[in-house]
């Protein structure tokens, strides 16, 4: 194995009965990397996120993360091995403060969930990290917003900050800009290359520019395909990579 490879795919396939949204996708993610998965709408880039966290079981072929075979691991189980994501669609709890959201997260990975008082010191430990995360994230002052009150903005960092809870090692971001004006694209981009620097990141993105300007590596899926790979500049001047996006438009 090689050891700077923390995620693979291997021959990965699903289909949706007779639509096949993954199509022998190996994928391979080097420790510390901010490497990004790009194509259009509808390519399988969010199919992809979920077959390698345990969302979906896929129709054949493996996932690996860190030597172990994961291919149909529980989510929970995965998560708690350090392997978090974020999703398209905002999972904050609309009812709870912004430290709540981070702090049931925090919780989720309790290793010894009836011993009372391990309990009682895991709460405190996890009150303590939710603080910090929020610090990190720059949402400190929203602590005790309820998480509805908060712009579009703050809810989408918030999203980043709740899969830091966990501790991952790598986390995998779906569109964490989707929706955001431009304004708050700055902000975003600087907590990914934050968290860039403790640990490895896979990135879905349809804003070229910022993918562009912040990843290491890119693979581009198109209709279930891995069509090209490489470095920003490789993958730009892929004549194959703008025919897919120019001919979905
Ligand atoms: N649960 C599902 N059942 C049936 N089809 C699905 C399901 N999830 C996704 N698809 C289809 O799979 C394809 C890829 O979707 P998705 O992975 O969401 O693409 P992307 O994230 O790249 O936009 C789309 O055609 C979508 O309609
Ligand atoms: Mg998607």
């Amino acid at each position: 194995m090689d050891s700077q490879v923390v995620l693979e795919a291997r021959s990965l396939k699903k289909s949706f009965g007779a639509l096949q949204v993954i199509n022998d996708v190996n994928l391979r993610v080097s420790r510390g990397a901010i490497h990004s998965i790009i194509g259009p709408n509808g390519a399988g880039k969010t199919t992809l996120f979920n077959l390698l966290t345990g969302f979906l079981k896929a129709s054949s072929g493996e996932v690996i993360y860190q030597g172990k075979n994961i291919t149909d691991m529980h989510p929970f189980r995965i998560a708690k091995m350090g392997l978090a994501r974020s999703f398209q669609i905002t999972s904050v709890f609309p009812e709870l403060t912004v430290h709540e959201n981070v702090r049931v997260s925090a919780q989720a990975t309790e290793k010894n969930p009836y011993n009372f008082l391990y309990n009682y010191k895991h709460l405190k430990g996890a009150k303590a990290k939710a603080d910090a995360i929020l610090e990190s994230i720059g949402l400190f002052e929203q602590r005790d917003q309820i998480c509805k009150n908060l712009s579009y903005g703050d809810r989408r960092v918030l999203d980043i900050g709740i899969s830091q809870a966990t501790d991952p090692e790598v986390v995998l971001l779906d569109e964490p800009l989707a929706g955001l004006q431009a304004a708050d694209h700055e902000r975003i981009v600087g907590l990914i290359q934050d968290m860039a620097k403790s640990m490895t990141v896979v990135l879905i993105d349809h804003n070229i520019d910022i993918v562009t300007s912040v990843s290491h590596i890119i693979t581009v899926l198109n209709q279930g395909e891995v069509i090209a790979e490489g470095t920003p500049e490789e993958v730009q001047g892929n004549p194959k990579v703008q025919e897919a996006y120019l001919g979905g438009v």
